[in-house]
Protein backbone atom coordinates (compact mmCIF):
# COMPACT_ATOMS: atom_id res chain seq x y z
CA UNK A 1 0.00 0.00 0.00
CA UNK A 2 0.01 3.02 0.56
CA UNK A 3 3.69 4.80 1.10
CA UNK A 4 3.41 7.36 -1.79
CA UNK A 5 6.52 10.55 -1.98
CA UNK A 6 4.49 11.85 -4.90
CA UNK A 7 0.87 12.53 -3.13
CA UNK A 8 -0.97 16.09 -3.91
CA UNK A 9 -1.79 17.93 -1.20
CA UNK A 10 -5.29 18.84 -0.77
CA UNK A 11 -6.81 22.03 -0.45
CA UNK A 12 -7.44 21.61 3.24
CA UNK A 13 -3.57 20.31 3.36
CA UNK A 14 -2.59 23.65 1.45
CA UNK A 15 -4.69 25.61 3.90
CA UNK A 16 -3.29 24.40 6.73
CA UNK A 17 0.53 24.90 5.74
CA UNK A 18 3.05 26.43 8.10
CA UNK A 19 4.86 27.76 5.21
CA UNK A 20 1.64 29.70 4.30
CA UNK A 21 1.29 33.45 6.45
CA UNK A 22 -2.61 32.15 7.27
CA UNK A 23 -1.85 28.77 8.07
CA UNK A 24 -0.41 29.60 11.31
CA UNK A 25 -3.30 32.31 12.28
CA UNK A 26 -5.38 28.52 11.61
CA UNK A 27 -3.68 27.09 14.11
CA UNK A 28 -4.28 28.74 17.22
CA UNK A 29 -1.95 26.24 19.46
CA UNK A 30 1.30 28.24 17.35
CA UNK A 31 1.90 31.94 18.20
CA UNK A 32 4.22 33.43 16.91
CA UNK A 33 6.63 30.44 16.48
CA UNK A 34 6.37 29.40 20.14
CA UNK A 35 3.57 26.49 21.13
CA UNK A 36 3.15 24.16 24.26
CA UNK A 37 5.28 21.22 25.52
CA UNK A 38 3.04 20.66 28.26
CA UNK A 39 2.75 23.73 30.54
CA UNK A 40 6.05 24.84 28.98
CA UNK A 41 6.30 26.76 26.14
CA UNK A 42 9.01 25.58 23.08
CA UNK A 43 10.06 26.53 19.46
CA UNK A 44 7.58 25.16 17.14
CA UNK A 45 11.08 22.94 16.02
CA UNK A 46 11.82 21.80 19.46
CA UNK A 47 8.48 20.80 20.09
CA UNK A 48 8.79 17.62 17.83
CA UNK A 49 11.61 16.43 19.31
CA UNK A 50 10.80 16.49 22.79
CA UNK A 51 7.50 14.79 22.11
CA UNK A 52 9.69 12.71 20.93
CA UNK A 53 12.20 11.79 23.44
CA UNK A 54 9.03 11.59 25.93
CA UNK A 55 8.33 8.41 23.84
CA UNK A 56 11.68 7.28 23.06
CA UNK A 57 11.93 7.21 26.71
CA UNK A 58 8.65 5.69 27.73
CA UNK A 59 8.28 2.93 24.86
CA UNK A 60 9.35 0.14 26.65
CA UNK A 61 7.27 0.53 29.58
CA UNK A 62 4.24 1.85 27.38
CA UNK A 63 1.97 -0.89 27.55
CA UNK A 64 2.21 -1.66 31.20
CA UNK A 65 2.13 2.25 32.30
CA UNK A 66 -0.67 2.68 30.25
CA UNK A 67 -3.14 -0.06 32.25
CA UNK A 68 -1.65 1.03 35.70
CA UNK A 69 -1.98 4.72 35.14
CA UNK A 70 -5.88 4.16 33.83
CA UNK A 71 -6.79 1.02 35.89
CA UNK A 72 -6.86 -0.59 32.58
CA UNK A 73 -10.14 2.23 31.91
CA UNK A 74 -7.85 2.87 28.12
CA UNK A 75 -8.81 -0.87 27.37
CA UNK A 76 -12.48 0.01 27.91
CA UNK A 77 -12.50 3.36 26.52
CA UNK A 78 -10.57 2.05 23.41
CA UNK A 79 -13.35 -0.74 23.09
CA UNK A 80 -15.77 2.12 22.75
CA UNK A 81 -14.07 3.35 20.15
CA UNK A 82 -13.77 0.15 18.27
CA UNK A 83 -17.41 -0.14 18.74
CA UNK A 84 -18.28 3.22 16.70
CA UNK A 85 -15.69 2.73 14.20
CA UNK A 86 -17.63 -0.95 13.19
CA UNK A 87 -14.30 -2.43 11.01
CA UNK A 88 -15.14 -3.95 8.01
CA UNK A 89 -13.05 -6.86 6.03
CA UNK A 90 -13.29 -4.46 2.85
CA UNK A 91 -11.97 -1.49 4.41
CA UNK A 92 -8.16 -0.16 4.85
CA UNK A 93 -7.41 1.18 7.63
CA UNK A 94 -4.76 4.26 8.63
CA UNK A 95 -3.69 4.44 12.55
CA UNK A 96 -1.74 7.21 13.23
CA UNK A 97 0.52 7.86 15.84
CA UNK A 98 -0.26 4.07 16.11
CA UNK A 99 1.83 3.47 18.82
CA UNK A 100 2.26 -0.19 20.10
CA UNK A 101 -0.60 -0.94 17.75
CA UNK A 102 -3.69 -1.08 20.17
CA UNK A 103 -5.94 0.28 17.55
CA UNK A 104 -4.55 -2.06 14.82
CA UNK A 105 -5.02 -5.03 17.08
CA UNK A 106 -8.48 -3.99 17.71
CA UNK A 107 -9.51 -3.68 13.87
CA UNK A 108 -8.07 -6.79 12.85
CA UNK A 109 -9.57 -9.04 15.91
CA UNK A 110 -12.70 -7.15 14.98
CA UNK A 111 -13.17 -8.62 11.25
CA UNK A 112 -10.95 -5.07 9.76
CA UNK A 113 -9.05 -5.12 6.72
CA UNK A 114 -5.33 -3.85 6.04
CA UNK A 115 -3.61 -1.25 8.51
CA UNK A 116 -1.51 0.80 7.95
CA UNK A 117 0.49 1.54 11.70
CA UNK A 118 2.76 4.90 11.19
CA UNK A 119 3.89 6.98 14.05
CA UNK A 120 6.70 9.56 14.38
CA UNK A 121 8.65 7.55 16.75
CA UNK A 122 10.66 4.26 15.40
CA UNK A 123 10.93 2.86 19.58
CA UNK A 124 7.14 2.86 19.95
CA UNK A 125 6.70 1.13 16.22
CA UNK A 126 9.07 -1.59 17.07
CA UNK A 127 7.75 -2.17 20.42
CA UNK A 128 4.15 -2.55 18.98
CA UNK A 129 5.92 -5.02 16.12
CA UNK A 130 7.76 -7.04 18.69
CA UNK A 131 4.44 -7.50 20.55
CA UNK A 132 2.46 -8.25 17.50
CA UNK A 133 5.29 -11.21 16.16
CA UNK A 134 5.01 -12.66 19.54
CA UNK A 135 1.25 -13.31 19.15
CA UNK A 136 1.29 -14.82 16.05
CA UNK A 137 2.23 -11.80 13.81
CA UNK A 138 -0.43 -10.27 11.01
CA UNK A 139 1.16 -9.32 7.40
CA UNK A 140 -2.27 -7.36 7.38
CA UNK A 141 -0.41 -5.15 9.45
CA UNK A 142 2.16 -2.33 7.88
CA UNK A 143 4.16 0.32 10.61
CA UNK A 144 5.35 2.71 9.14
CA UNK A 145 7.41 5.66 10.91
CA UNK A 146 5.89 9.27 9.47
CA UNK A 147 4.86 12.68 10.89
CA UNK A 148 1.14 13.04 11.52
CA UNK A 149 1.49 16.19 9.67
CA UNK A 150 3.12 15.37 6.57
CA UNK A 151 1.39 11.68 6.01
CA UNK A 152 3.79 9.41 3.63
CA UNK A 153 0.35 8.26 1.68
CA UNK A 154 -1.44 9.30 -1.28
CA UNK A 155 -4.52 11.64 -1.69
CA UNK A 156 -7.58 9.21 -0.46
CA UNK A 157 -5.95 5.95 -0.30
CA UNK A 158 -7.65 4.90 2.74
CA UNK A 159 -11.27 4.34 3.90
CA UNK A 160 -11.01 5.06 7.18
CA UNK A 161 -8.17 7.28 9.99
CA UNK A 162 -7.62 6.69 13.38
CA UNK A 163 -5.91 8.38 16.09
CA UNK A 164 -5.83 7.79 19.70
CA UNK A 165 -4.09 9.29 22.26
CA UNK A 166 -2.17 11.14 19.78
CA UNK A 167 -3.28 14.56 18.36
CA UNK A 168 -2.70 16.05 21.38
CA UNK A 169 1.38 15.37 20.94
CA UNK A 170 1.01 17.03 17.63
CA UNK A 171 2.58 20.17 16.75
CA UNK A 172 0.65 21.28 14.47
CA UNK A 173 -2.83 20.20 15.12
CA UNK A 174 -4.94 21.99 12.29
CA UNK A 175 -2.34 19.95 9.87
CA UNK A 176 -2.43 17.20 11.27
CA UNK A 177 -6.47 17.05 10.82
CA UNK A 178 -6.15 18.36 7.66
CA UNK A 179 -3.40 15.75 6.03
CA UNK A 180 -5.84 12.93 7.80
CA UNK A 181 -8.71 14.18 5.22
CA UNK A 182 -6.54 14.14 2.77
CA UNK A 183 -5.46 10.80 2.73
CA UNK A 184 -9.26 9.78 3.18
CA UNK A 185 -11.51 8.71 0.29
CA UNK A 186 -14.75 10.62 -0.38
CA UNK A 187 -16.96 8.55 1.81
CA UNK A 188 -14.25 7.68 4.44
CA UNK A 189 -14.37 8.70 7.76
CA UNK A 190 -11.98 9.99 10.63
CA UNK A 191 -12.16 9.36 13.78
CA UNK A 192 -10.14 10.23 16.88
CA UNK A 193 -9.70 9.34 20.12
CA UNK A 194 -8.01 11.68 23.02
CA UNK A 195 -8.58 12.95 26.34
CA UNK A 196 -11.02 15.75 26.82
CA UNK A 197 -12.58 18.35 29.27
CA UNK A 198 -14.59 16.53 32.23
CA UNK A 199 -17.98 18.01 32.08
CA UNK A 200 -19.00 17.05 35.98
CA UNK A 201 -16.84 19.90 38.11
CA UNK A 202 -17.19 17.68 41.41
CA UNK A 203 -14.65 15.22 38.97
CA UNK A 204 -12.03 18.44 38.84
CA UNK A 205 -10.38 18.30 41.76
CA UNK A 206 -9.59 14.17 42.29
CA UNK A 207 -8.86 14.53 38.69
CA UNK A 208 -5.91 17.39 39.10
CA UNK A 209 -4.46 15.37 42.24
CA UNK A 210 -4.45 12.00 40.03
CA UNK A 211 -2.99 13.83 37.34
CA UNK A 212 -0.40 16.08 39.06
CA UNK A 213 0.44 14.13 41.70
CA UNK A 214 -0.05 10.50 41.36
CA UNK A 215 0.65 10.67 37.52
CA UNK A 216 4.42 11.44 37.87
CA UNK A 217 4.85 9.45 41.18
CA UNK A 218 3.76 6.85 38.91
CA UNK A 219 5.46 7.62 36.12
CA UNK A 220 8.65 8.02 38.31
CA UNK A 221 8.39 4.53 40.14
CA UNK A 222 7.39 2.40 36.69
CA UNK A 223 8.96 4.28 33.74
CA UNK A 224 11.78 5.77 35.48
CA UNK A 225 10.63 9.11 33.76
CA UNK A 226 8.60 12.04 36.11
CA UNK A 227 9.04 14.48 33.49
CA UNK A 228 7.37 12.64 31.06
CA UNK A 229 4.08 12.19 33.11
CA UNK A 230 3.64 15.31 34.67
CA UNK A 231 4.12 16.17 30.16
CA UNK A 232 1.28 13.88 29.52
CA UNK A 233 -0.66 15.88 32.59
CA UNK A 234 -0.27 18.96 31.43
CA UNK A 235 -0.19 18.28 27.57
CA UNK A 236 -4.25 17.21 28.65
CA UNK A 237 -4.87 20.47 30.35
CA UNK A 238 -3.63 22.17 27.43
CA UNK A 239 -5.63 20.25 24.30
CA UNK A 240 -8.69 21.73 23.28
CA UNK A 241 -12.39 20.73 24.55
CA UNK A 242 -14.79 18.70 22.65
CA UNK A 243 -16.37 21.67 21.32
CA UNK A 244 -13.36 23.26 19.75
CA UNK A 245 -11.70 20.25 18.56
CA UNK A 246 -15.15 19.68 16.47
CA UNK A 247 -15.04 22.98 14.99
CA UNK A 248 -11.57 21.96 14.34
CA UNK A 249 -12.10 18.74 12.18
CA UNK A 250 -15.29 21.02 10.27
CA UNK A 251 -12.58 23.75 9.23
CA UNK A 252 -10.48 21.25 7.34
CA UNK A 253 -13.48 19.79 5.46
CA UNK A 254 -14.46 17.01 8.06
CA UNK A 255 -18.80 16.63 8.13
CA UNK A 256 -21.15 15.30 9.95
CA UNK A 257 -18.52 16.01 12.78
CA UNK A 258 -19.97 14.70 16.18
CA UNK A 259 -18.69 13.30 19.53
CA UNK A 260 -19.25 10.99 22.80
CA UNK A 261 -17.88 11.78 25.92
CA UNK A 262 -16.70 8.63 28.02
CA UNK A 263 -15.69 8.56 31.64
CA UNK A 264 -17.52 11.91 31.84
CA UNK A 265 -15.58 13.46 29.37
CA UNK A 266 -12.40 12.52 30.78
CA UNK A 267 -11.87 11.45 27.09
CA UNK A 268 -13.91 11.68 24.28
CA UNK A 269 -14.57 9.94 20.86
CA UNK A 270 -14.89 12.54 17.50
CA UNK A 271 -15.80 11.39 14.42
CA UNK A 272 -16.65 13.39 10.79
CA UNK A 273 -16.69 11.94 7.60
CA UNK A 274 -15.11 13.48 4.37
CA UNK A 275 -17.96 13.97 1.98
C1 LIG B 1 0.09 8.29 23.92
S1 LIG B 1 0.77 7.50 22.54
C2 LIG B 1 -0.64 6.72 21.82
C3 LIG B 1 -0.31 5.43 21.14
C4 LIG B 1 -1.51 4.60 20.68
N1 LIG B 1 -2.28 5.32 19.67
C5 LIG B 1 -2.39 4.22 21.82
O1 LIG B 1 -3.54 4.63 21.84
O2 LIG B 1 -1.93 3.48 22.70
C6 LIG B 1 1.09 8.83 21.47
C7 LIG B 1 1.84 8.46 20.22
O3 LIG B 1 1.86 9.59 19.35
C8 LIG B 1 3.07 9.53 18.63
N2 LIG B 1 3.29 10.84 18.00
C9 LIG B 1 3.56 12.02 18.62
N3 LIG B 1 3.67 13.02 17.72
C10 LIG B 1 3.43 12.47 16.51
C11 LIG B 1 3.39 12.98 15.18
N4 LIG B 1 3.59 14.27 14.93
N5 LIG B 1 3.13 12.13 14.18
C12 LIG B 1 2.92 10.81 14.40
N6 LIG B 1 2.96 10.26 15.64
C13 LIG B 1 3.19 11.08 16.68
C14 LIG B 1 4.08 9.15 19.69
O4 LIG B 1 5.29 8.69 19.13
C15 LIG B 1 3.30 8.08 20.45
O5 LIG B 1 3.53 6.80 19.94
Amino acid sequence: MAADGKKAKSAAAKAADPAAPEASAADPKIRGGVTDFGFAEVSVEEKSARVREVFDSVAGSYDIMNDLMSLGIHRVWKQAFADWLAPRAGQRLLDVAGGTGDIATLWRKRGGGPVTVCDINAEMIGVGRDRMMRAGGDDAVDWVVGNAEDLPLADGSVDRVTIAFGLRNVTRIDRALAEMTRVLRPGGRFMCLEFSRPTQPWLDPVYDTYSFKVLPWLGDRIAKDREAYQYLAESIRRFPDQQDLAERMRRVGLEQVKWRNLSAGIAAIHSGWRL
